[in-house]
């Protein structure tokens, strides 16, 4: 998990760090493929960071040293894109990204402040329809459930934008109780996240032998639900996901120093070979973290 540090830096764990490398291998790849597609169909390509971050974090393991956030490793992505678009809710963050403009002052760089689901549906998304024969990239990277299920649609409508997300395993499980159901308010949130909530009501059953207080209230959990395995959470993502994209890469899971399952990271696209690098970058992600076990 990150931690925010002074002027509105982050500090941020090593799984952060294998996320923004893995982010990095596909980039090359995406702009390699679409730059070969300028020669023909193709008219522009873009790269649209929805959270962009504070730029330069910090190592959590050693303060000292900075890390290329996603802004940086799109930048640095050869060939270059067309176009670069930045968005973030924070003025002290979007301040850090202007400062990138003079450093890559070769690159088209259009910055937003602000809500990124608003930004990209009203903003963005009208401004790359199929008939423009523009294609991009977006990164949707949130500390948590800011990613709202109809921005995925709209981007998806688009049939333009390839998605790749970083889904907050733990933002969901944390807000499921254990033993009790979850309050209305909870179902609406999950519902604007995961654009269902049908899984919900199954993962509950209610409990038998119901002890009453002197005032008629259960003393006892009247329903439970098991552990949520991320695995599964995961994997219903990237179903609700096929709904809306023809494909969608396997998850990989981004675990924390004490094993514990953060977030999931896939791929949602409208074309198979994008699909096919991806699942061969995260193969091989896993292979090299396993061996490090
Ligand atoms: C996990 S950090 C992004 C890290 C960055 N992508 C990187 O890899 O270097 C999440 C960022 O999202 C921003 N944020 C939170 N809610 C947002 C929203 N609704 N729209 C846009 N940005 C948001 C925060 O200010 C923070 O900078």
């Amino acid at each position: 998990m990150s931690r925010l540090g002074s002027e509105g830096e982050d500090v941020i764990g090593r799984w952060s760090e294998e996320k923004l490398d893995l982010l990095a291998k596909y980039l090359k790849a995406y702009s390699v493929i679409m730059n070969e597609q300028k020669k023909s169909w193709l008219r522009a390509y873009y790269y649209i960071d929805a959270f962009a971050g504070s730029v330069r974090p910090r190592a959590k393991e050693d303060e000292q040293r900075y890390i290329d956030g996603s802004p940086l490793r799109a930048l640095q992505t050869e060939p270059q894109f067309d176009g670069y678009w930045f968005v973030d809710v924070s003025q002290q963050r979007v301040e850090r990204v202007e400062e990138l403009r003079a450093e890559f002052s070769d690159c088209v760089i259009n910055i937003r402040q602000g809500n990124c689901n608003e930004i990209l549906c009203n903003e963005i998304a009208p401004q790359i329809p199929y008939s423009s024969k523009r294609r991009a990239f977006v990164f949707l990277d949130p500390y948590g459930l800011q990613v709202d299920w109809e921005t995925v649609r709209e981007l998806a409508n688009t049939k333009t934008c390839d998605i790749f997300v970083n889904f907050s395993v733990m933002g969901v499980t944390r807000l499921l109780p254990r033993d009790q159901n979850p309050e209305p308010e909870v179902i609406e949130r999950l519902s604007k996240v995961m654009g269902s909530t049908n899984w919900i009501t199954e993962i509950y059953r209610e409990l038998p032998e119901i002890q009453l207080d002197l005032f008629g209230n259960p003393t006892e959990p009247t329903s439970s639900r098991d552990t949520i395995q991320a695995e599964w959470l995961a994997s219903l993502y990237t179903k609700q996901l096929q709904a809306l994209f023809p494909h969608v890469s396997r998850p990989v899971l981004m675990r924390n120093s004490t094993n514990s399952v953060l977030y999931a990271l896939c791929l949602a696209s409208h074309k198979q070979t994008a699909i096919k690098i991806t699942n061969q970058i995260f193969d091989r992600y896993e292979r090299l973290r396993d061996l490090g076990r």
